[in-house]
């Protein structure tokens, strides 16, 4: 019999793409993300939904700023997010954009039922008017009692306007918070919804706009637009295919299991959101997690900064990996944190070069030393082991119960607990000094065995934090993927006993904190302001449409001018504190010898390449990586996330043209 997976519905707030994201707006896509792949790893049918919140009158006037549409405005910005969310490893997810077609139907088709059902109903709107900028405020919008946009004076003025019957609801969203606990978390944030927003009295909402247009028109009175939070809340079932025939997967995933928001708008999601949702007789979700901000020392966010909070710049330099799990394991999910450089640095010092780093590197080097990297099947067990074996043993109910409450940096804790655990049982059995006595091979090789089977299981509970480092780790250990599922930690003992290990790269190299801290102050204190972007650079269109598989057509005199030579692999290493990086000495038939860099570290061990021939762009203008010379490119095929370096046969001779 085919059993149905279990359902799990998470969603991260909708993105306002009015600025470039900071590293605290990748927080809660992080942590949904490590939710998603740890329920996937469970056995769930996971649905994880992000996207962006693309209408409103501050995206209409971002947009006048700069000279284009709103819809040109938000392109460009969704893009740049949809990127971020590659670059930092989000798995497969689903990413709605309000401005999407489908949405805007059923946005539509959600307010005429609200008004249908007499849910909505017309009044007036009193507000600020500024009659010179002709646009309503609200007084609490106001600067000084001025218009904030021009400073002049404002006068008191009515709209017509729809509004939503919010008052209604006041006790059945006291009721809902009282016999539903969980409906709502952290606790501390039901006190804050009941005493500053429920209990001083709800009021009815205003969900439309006639002072701009940039929203969804309202279907029977189209001079009005929806209000944006109406409009943004909904994407949680038109995402869905509520209302819409985009999708069909509302009756499957509705209601979801969590919505993850930030503090500041958890008003909006336990109080609005559930109101509309009873006004449309449909389930409630269930959960709401307020998580906290993350500040930067000590100050709010905001990518005026500098780049250190980019980050894109923060992954470039520390890697997807240890940025993820920096979010995680430093500050607890429901509070704000404060994130400074020497803290991220720190952890990543601590934790995954000194403890988990170096843990797996002792652990391959020992089987490749003693046991030439396959251990013998002939292995002496002891007492002393039974305290790591029942530790190994007990692990997995704790992490889930930590990740079920939503407790990343606990779960963390405990599986790092084990890692540390596995450090100090290698200095207790001191396998170098097992190593010395023929007689202990077997206990030496169950030593070892131990060892490795610690990493096993940290590996599979660390995996949806740090997804690709895992994996390696994995692939080094010996232990292959139908030995790393979920259910597979329950018992100590999986990987076969006669195992073979690969060497392979160091994971986190541990950075200099001196140097790594003065070279990001450079960085937050850019000599110049960045230049005001407007006409692309000159070969940008076309590298941007390279990038995206639509190469412009080019000449064959174009193409003529690329020097391609076969050349030869003589000498391959790693470029030193870059995981990217590796120095290729290339003998390219001319005698001279030439060096070129390339980014293909993660994917290519330096033995692997030495004596293959490569295909290299030889009239290339030089470039400096990482202080290293790099005369020239190895021509590489993009696949998935990775890249599949170009071998030709070695018998073409060095130097041979390629055209
Ligand atoms: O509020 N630390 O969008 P948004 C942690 N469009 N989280 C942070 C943060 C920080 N320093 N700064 C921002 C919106 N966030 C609406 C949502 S949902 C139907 C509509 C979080 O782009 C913030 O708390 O302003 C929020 O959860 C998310 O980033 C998106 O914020
Ligand atoms: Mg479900």
């Amino acid at each position: 019999m085919l059993m149905e997976k279990p359902t799990f519905y998470i969603t991260t707030p909708i993105y306002y793409p009015s600025s470039n994201l900071h590293i605290g707006h990748s927080y809660c896509t992080v942590a949904a993300d490590v939710m998603a792949r740890y329920k996937r790893l469970r056995g769930y049918d996971v649905m994880f939904l992000t996207g962006t919140d693309e209408h409103g009158q501050k995206i209409e006037q971002k947009a006048k700023e700069a000279g284009v549409t709103p819809k040109e405005y938000v392109d460009k910005v969704v893009a740049g997010i949809k990127d971020l969310w590659k670059l930092m490893n989000i798995s497969e997810h689903r990413f709605i954009r309000t401005t999407d077609d489908y949405h805007e139907e059923s946005i539509k088709k959600i307010f005429k039922k609200l008004y249908d059902k007499g849910e909505i109903y017309k009044g007036t709107y009193k507000g600020k008017y500024c009659t010179p900028c002709e646009s309503f405020w609200t007084e609490t919008q106001l600067v000084d009692g001025k218009c904030p946009d021009c400073g002049r004076e404002v006068i008191d003025a009515e709209e017509e306007a729809y509004f939503f019957r919010l008052s209604k609801y006041a006790d059945r969203l006291l009721k809902l918070y009282e016999e539903n606990p969980g409906f709502l978390e952290p606790k501390s944030r039901v006190n804050e919804m009941v005493n500053n927003f429920i209990k001083p009295g709800l009021e009815d909402l205003c969900v439309s706009r006639t002072s701009f247009t940039w929203g969804v028109p309202v279907d029977f009175d189209p001079k009005h637009v929806v209000y944006v939070w109406v409009d943004a809340l909904s994407n949680y079932i038109t995402a869905l295919g509520y209302g819409n025939d985009r999708y069909h997967d509302y009756d499957k995933y509705w209601p979801a299991d969590v919505h993850f928001v930030g503090k500041e708008i958890v008003r909006f999601h336990s109080i609005i959101w559930p109101a509309m949702l009873m006004a449309l007789d449909l389930p409630l979700p269930k959960k709401v997690y307020g998580h906290g901000w993350l500040n930067f020392n000590g100050e709010k966010m905001s990518k005026s900064r500098g780049n250190v909070v980019d980050p894109a710049v923060l992954c470039e330099r520390y890697s997807v990996d240890a940025v993820r799990y920096f979010l995680l394991r430093e500050f607890p999910f429901g509070t704000d944190g404060n994130f400074t450089n020497e803290l991220l640095i720190s952890l990543i010092n601590t934790d995954l070069a000194n403890d988990l780093g170096n843990l797996v590197s002792r652990t391959v080097t020992m089987v490749m030393k003693y046991f030439d990297g396959k251990l013998p099947a002939q292995q002496d067990s002891d007492p002393m082991d039974d305290e790591l074996i029942a530790m190994v043993n007990g692990l997995k109910d704790k992490v889930e119960a930590q990740m079920e409450a939503f407790q990343f940096q606990n779960a963390i804790a405990e599986t790092m607990k084990l890692v540390s655990r596995t450090n100090k049982y290698i200095d207790e059995t001191a396998p170098w000094i097992l190593c010395k006595d023929e007689a202990k091979k077997g206990r030496l090789a169950a030593v070892l065995y131990n060892m490795l089977e610690s990493l096993r299981v940290a590996s599979i509970f660390l995996t949806p934090v740090m997804p690709a480092a895992c994996e390696e780790i994995q692939r080094q250990i010996g232990a292959s993927p139908e030995l790393c599922t979920w259910e597979s930690t329950q018992s100590f003992g999986q990987l076969p006993r006669d195992v073979q290990v690969s060497r392979g790269m160091n994971l986190f190299p541990r950075i200099n904190m001196e140097k790594e801290l003065a070279e990001l102050d450079k960085l937050m204190k850019p000599e110049a302001p960045a230049p005001v972007k407007s006409e692309p650079a000159p070969g940008a269109k076309e590298k941007k449409e390279a990038a995206e598989g639509v190469a412009s057509i080019i000449s064959i005199d174009d193409f003529a001018k690329v020097n391609l030579r076969v050349a030869q692999v003589v000498e391959c290493e790693r470029v030193e504190k870059s995981d990217k990086l590796l120095k290729i000495q290339l003998d390219d038939g001319t005698g001279t010898p030439r060096q070129v860099v390339s980014g293909i570290a993660a994917w290519y061990q330096p033995e692997e390449l030495i004596g293959k021939k490569i295909i290299v762009v030889a009239n290339l203008k030089p470039a400096k990586l990482r202080g290293q010379l790099s005369q020239g490119m190895l021509l590489a095929a993009d696949v998935g996330e990775g890249a599949s370096v170009i071998f030709v046969s070695n018998d073409i001779p060095n130097g041979s043209k390629v055209r």
